[in-house]
């Protein structure tokens, strides 16, 4: 039935045309990623992520991070929906972690990019007090062989609250050659951008230079570099293979109160409004 198969052929094309969300880079495939297409309210892929449950620990955050989709599903217009909501003095949330990690090739670059949209924390409203959205990886061996934070690598490509106002900051974390912790230290950037829209957020890693040294690891806001750290800087081989050879898995979660935002108050709202929503997610390795 040849006129059918071209029909229906004719068909699958057009719908992966307008809902196809992955955009290309040139000299860059994509090697794993997510267009959370799918239909209204039904939970993301498990094949591509493990939806965390119950309370981290960390940074005495409030959140309890739920399983289903009250918290963490799909908007049905290709986009992922990760919704905190408040039940008494109890704050819900969701945190996906993708089941892929990945390392840069040696001699090549790899890029982590997604297309987010958050609150408004410009002028640091009060109702958004609290909510700490991000896109941000820590190294696989954290999961898979014990090995501790920050040892393990952690590249915070984007994560906001209402004490940034309109500024996104850009940080490594990693342990020091003698073990403590160097989360404080020089390697953070900070850029300003407008709040409330939608916004390509990307982390490069640059291994194309033959010169450890002179290798980079690049924060990108809508294709425009807004900080960057070389092998030079880091200035050890170790810990720059540590953060620049290791593979990384993608983590996209809404963290609420603890020590980084600070708490929320009876005027930050919940729901939609202080939503994280994510058009794609996507892994690209240089050709
Ligand atoms: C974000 O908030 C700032 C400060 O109130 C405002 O000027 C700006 O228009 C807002 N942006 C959007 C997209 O609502």
């Amino acid at each position: 039935m040849p006129a059918l198969s071209t029909s229906l052929l004719t068909l699958s094309l057009f719908l992966a045309t307008a809902s196809a969300t992955i955009p290309a880079m040139s000299g860059y495939h994509v090697v794993w990623s997510d267009d959370f297409n799918g239909a209204q309210g039904v939970g993301v892929d498990h094949s591509k992520w493990n939806q965390i449950v119950g309370r981290t620990g960390n940074n005495r955050e409030l959140e309890v991070y739920t399983s289903g989709t009250d918290n963490v599903r799909l908007s049905g217009d290709g986009q992922l929906y990760i919704i905190p909501t408040k039940s008494g003095s109890t704050w819900n949330s969701g945190r996906l972690e993708s089941i892929t990690s990945q390392s840069c090739t040696s001699g090549g670059a790899m890029v982590f990019q997604a297309e987010i949209w958050v609150p408004n924390f410009t002028g640091s409203p009060a109702q958004f007090a609290g909510l700490w959205p991000a896109f941000w990886t820590k190294g696989q061996n954290y999961r898979s062989s014990g090995v501790g934070w920050p040892k393990c690598g952690e590249w915070d490509i984007f994560e906001v609250t209402d004490k940034l106002s309109n500024k996104n900051q850009g940080t490594l974390h990693f342990a020091n050659p003698d073990g403590t912790p160097s989360r404080n230290g020089a390697f953070k950037g900070r850029v300003t951008y407008a709040g409330g829209q939608y916004h390509t957020w990307a982390f490069k890693v640059d291994r194309r230079n033959s010169d450890w040294t002179q290798q980079k690891l690049t924060w990108y806001l809508d294709g425009t570099t807004f900080y960057s750290v070389t092998g030079a800087q880091i200035g050890g081989f170790t810990l720059w293979t540590e953060l620049a050879y290791n593979p990384y898995y993608i983590i996209l979660n809404m963290a609420i109160g603890g020590r980084h935002p600070g708490n929320p108050t009876s005027s930050t709202v919940s729901g939609f409004a202080a939503s994280m929503r994510v058009k794609y997610v996507a892994i690209y390795k240089s050709d």
